[in-house]
Formats: structure tokens, C-alpha cells, sequence
């Protein structure tokens, strides 16, 4: 073979504009002149939009202050169900403990407990929420459980 490689490529691109009529050839035949163009950079894809760390905001305003309090302080835990933490809307790992009552529920949340599968430490560890902040966060996690 004795012909030189530019050959096949340039009949191919001329076929290629023959058969579709294009002005331009495809960019994969483009020329090193052409390069610039070539390595513009594509438009930036839309920024995804942030993925909300649990769940969309509940309308109850109680339940979406307990979501904010849980995402900040409790999700760390219970989203990643660490050391038995149980998650949000694992609804067999709050069968038991729903019928224990929202009361009961969110008095150890403040007060901490070792439990059969591990620690819940006081407040979940954040010693500057408030009782009230607790509780919503506690309404929130046993709603998103029922
Ligand atoms: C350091 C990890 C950790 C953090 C942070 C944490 N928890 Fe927990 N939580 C646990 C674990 C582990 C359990 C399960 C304990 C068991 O039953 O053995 C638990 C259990 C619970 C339960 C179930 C209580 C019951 O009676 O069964 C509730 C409600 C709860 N946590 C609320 C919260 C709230 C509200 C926050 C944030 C303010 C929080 N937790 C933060 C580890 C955590």
C-alpha cells in the first residue's frame, strides 16, 4: 500500500459532505486550524439542584422546625442508621418503638439512653438545643415513621 494515510480520510470526509451535505465537516474530521473551536467548552450543565438531606420540609410548621433540628443535629446518626440508629421512615425499626408514645419517646431523646442496639446520647449530643428544638425533632422522626 502506497498510499498516504490523509487519502482515505479525505474521501471519507468527502463522502461524508456528499451524502449529508454538510458545509462543515463533522467535527471529528476537523483540522488541527480548527481546534480552537473544536475545544471551546461545552455549555455548564445545570448545577444539580441540592438534594435535600432527608425528605421535602412537612407543612406542619412543628414537623418542618423538627426536620431543620433534625438535619443540623440528628441525621448525622439516624440518616446513616449508625450504631442502630433508627431512621426516618424505617418503619420496622420504629414498630416497637412508636407504641412506646411520643411522650416517652422524646423524654429519653432529652435525656439520653442505652438501648438494645446502642447509645442515644443526651439530646443527641448537642447540649445547646432546646427541649423544644428536641421534641419537633422528635415529632418529625416518629411522623416520617408511622
Ligand atoms: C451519636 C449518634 C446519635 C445522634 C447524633 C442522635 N441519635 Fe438518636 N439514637 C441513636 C441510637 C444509637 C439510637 C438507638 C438506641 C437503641 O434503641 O438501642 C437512637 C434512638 C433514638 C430515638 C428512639 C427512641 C426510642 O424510644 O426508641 C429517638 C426518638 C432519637 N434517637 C432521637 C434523636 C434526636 C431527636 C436526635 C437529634 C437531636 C438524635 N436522636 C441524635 C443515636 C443517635
Amino acid at each position: 500500500m502506497t498510499m498516504k494515510p490523509i487519502l482515505p480520510f479525505l474521501s471519507v470526509g468527502l463522502l461524508f459532505l456528499g451524502a449529508c451535505g454538510l458545509e462543515k465537516p463533522p467535527a471529528s474530521l476537523k483540522f488541527p486550524d480548527d481546534k480552537k473551536e473544536a475545544a471551546a467548552p461545552a455549555p455548564d450543565a445545570a448545577p444539580a439542584a441540592a438534594a435535600p438531606a432527608a425528605s421535602e420540609a412537612p407543612a406542619d410548621p412543628k414537623l418542618a422546625a423538627g426536620k431543620t433540628v433534625y438535619d443540623a443535629s440528628c441525621a448525622g446518626c439516624h440518616e446513616a442508621s449508625m450504631m442502630g440508629a433508627p431512621k426516618p421512615g424505617d418503619k420496622a425499626a420504629w414498630s416497637a418503638r412508636i407504641p412506646q408514645g411520643l411522650e416517652v419517646i422524646t423524654k429519653k431523646s432529652l435525656d439520653g439512653f442505652q438501648g438494645k442496639v446502642g447509645m442515644m446520647p443526651a439530646k443527641g449530643g448537642n447540649a445547646s438545643l432546646t427541649n423544644e428544638q428536641v421534641s419537633s425533632a422528635v415529632a418529625f422522626m416518629v411522623d416520617k415513621s408511622k
